[in-house]
């Protein structure tokens, strides 16, 4: 990952699939003068993503691409990355499985961001897992992106106490407080290991 040498800030991305609180969060912290990065482009594979709105609110280009055939799709977000020489891909609720070949174009580029402590709980309905398996913590995970489904080298994690009466959603919500928070100290952490 190239070293920030300048004031100038590294072009990042950000994928939605859903509601985009990760997304609001990422570009509130791109706001700051010592936050690493800038947030260039939104790219969702779902036209109704509530997230699509902070695109427009903070004047964000926002591009959505049809997934019924991935290779066009990812073929076109290449070209769309490549416009905008974004540096950084940040994965912020998008679930959509990434190529090999996307990955590889883009090796030690992406980021993303997991509802559970990985290794512990990889893939989906994380919370509803951990509750049934009587964990008493869960927690969120960045990691990078490599070509096995949220198994790339982790860059910081955050533990999250269950209480006897958490639901699948309101553990939901607790872990997503401390995404917010987790998502920008990791960034900062790849920039200025
Ligand atoms: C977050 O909890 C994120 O960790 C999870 O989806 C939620 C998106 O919320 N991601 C995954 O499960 C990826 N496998 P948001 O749209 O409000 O940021």
């Amino acid at each position: 990952m190239a070293q920030l040498t300048g004031p100038k800030k590294i072009n990042c991305a950000v994928f939605i699939s859903g509601t985009g609180s990760n997304l609001k969060s990422l570009i509130q912290f791109s706001k700051k003068k010592s936050s690493p990065i800038s947030i260039e482009l939104i790219i969702s594979d779902n036209a109704k993503a509530k997230g699509l709105k902070f695109g427009k609110i903070f004047k964000i280009s926002n591009k959505v691409f049809n997934y019924k055939n991935k290779l066009i799709a990812e073929k076109k977000i290449i070209s769309e990355i490549k416009n905008k020489k974004i540096k950084l891909i940040c994965l912020a609720g998008f679930m959509k499985i990434l190529s090999k070949r996307f990955i590889k174009n883009f090796k030690g580029t992406i980021l993303n961001i997991h509802p559970s402590l990985l290794p512990k709980y990889k893939g989906l309905n994380t919370h509803q897992r951990a509750l049934l398996n009587n964990e008493k913590y869960s927690g969120c995970t960045v990691h990078f992106v490599n070509s096995k489904l949220d198994s790339g080298k982790i860059i910081l994690q955050k533990k999250v106490r269950i209480s006897k009466v958490d639901t699948p959603k309101s553990l939901a919500k607790k872990v997503l407080i401390q995404e917010h928070k987790l998502y920008p100290k990791a960034i900062r952490r790849v920039f200025n290991p």
